[in-house]
């Protein structure tokens, strides 16, 4: 049995929320955020500072931030595309701050209006500033297997935007599968091709599971030794910008897979089996995740 601690990052408030027909208010975000505080994820992305015509499922960062009172210990971050979110987001009082770099230059464009060297280059300032007012910061590499507009993303390209994003002071990089176009073998060999050069504490994934292999594919990273995860409960989620953008891996699926494994999380499954039921109630839509149904006829 293995007990390392694998560190679960819930993104569903944010990711699994973004591109919903139900459009959830603040306060009822709010309430979900403190269910899964409840259920002791370690970590939550709780809201995007964005632009609410963009994406208007996300409008209220404020208001989600401000009303968070009792965290419990759980990590709280923040999406940020640009510099007058990231201002925005200080303000409001977000203390880990998340970039949303794409490895492609017509993601950039289609998801935050930049090309990719701008886009670089504010991440890297937005890192810069949060990082003098000593803010925690992580950074995604979206499209970082394939790029729904570009196709195939070289390793090279992945690593160079790392490179730069961690030069700057970036506590973490997030490789992200925004379409779910990776596999086992292409998701272990770009891991394996980072953690030659930097340090696999400071590595995470974030698999949306459109052919259904964002299991398979923690699998493979958790064999290059990451041992960090986004996803979404209830498999909720996608970029509205990324055509192809289907749900993130389940929560529930994933944590039962890590325990099963014999991996610590420190999540409760049974609650978090509960939160799939209320969103499914609040979105008015069954969900995607597999665990939940088993789990209640389990009871
Ligand atoms: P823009 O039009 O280039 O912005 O949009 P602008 O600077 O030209 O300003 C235009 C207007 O937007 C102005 O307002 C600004 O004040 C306002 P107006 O004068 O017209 O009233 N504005 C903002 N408002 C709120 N928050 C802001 C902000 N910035 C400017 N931060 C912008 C650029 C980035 C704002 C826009 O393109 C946008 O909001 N995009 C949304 C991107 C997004 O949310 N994508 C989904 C999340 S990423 C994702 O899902 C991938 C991920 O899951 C990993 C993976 O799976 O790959 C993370
Ligand atoms: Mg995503």
């Amino acid at each position: 049995m293995n007990s390392e601690f694998v560190y679960i990052n819930e993104v569903g408030p944010r990711d699994g929320l973004q591109n919903q027909k139900t459009i959830l208010d603040s306060e009822a975000r709010l309430e979900l955020i403190n269910y899964l505080i409840d259920a002791k994820l370690p970590g939550i992305e709780v809201a995007s500072f964005v632009n609410p015509k963009a994406v208007p499922a996300m409008e209220g960062a404020r208001e989600i931030i401000k009303g968070l009172v009792h965290t419990k210990g759980c990590e709280i971050s923040v999406l940020v595309p640009n510099m007058k979110g990231f201002e925005m987001a200080h303000e409001a009082g977000a203390e880990i701050i998340t970039v949303v770099p794409s490895a492609t230059e017509t993601m950039n464009q289609k998801n935050i209006n930049m090309g990719l060297e701008e886009t670089i280059e504010s991440s890297c300032n937005i890192i810069k500033s949060a990082k003098s007012s000593n803010l925690k910061t992580r950074a995604y590499v979206s499209v970082a297997w394939e790029c729904p507009y570009e196709g195939k993303v070289e390793g090279s390209t992945v690593l160079n935007i790392a490179n730069q994003l961690l030069s700057a002071g970036a506590d973490e990089i997030i490789l992200a599968d925004t379409i779910g176009a990776a596999n086992p073998a292409s998701v272990g060999s770009l891991f394996k091709k980072c953690v030659e050069e930097f340090d696999h504490n400071i590595l995470s994934g974030h698999f949306h599971d459109t052919r259904a292999m964002a299991l398979a594919n923690v699998c493979a990273a958790l064999a290059e030794g990451i041992r960090k995860f986004d996803s979404c409960i209830g498999g909720l989620g996608g970029c509205p910008f990324a055509p192809g953008a289907a749900g993130n891996l389940a929560t529930e699926d994933l944590a039962n897979m890590l325990n099963q494994m014999g991996y610590e999380t420190d999540v409760d499954l049974q609650k978090l089996s509960e939160i799939v039921g209320y969103c499914s109630d609040q979105l008015k839509a069954p969900l995607g995740g597999r665990m939940s149904a088993w789990l209640s006829k389990e009871k």
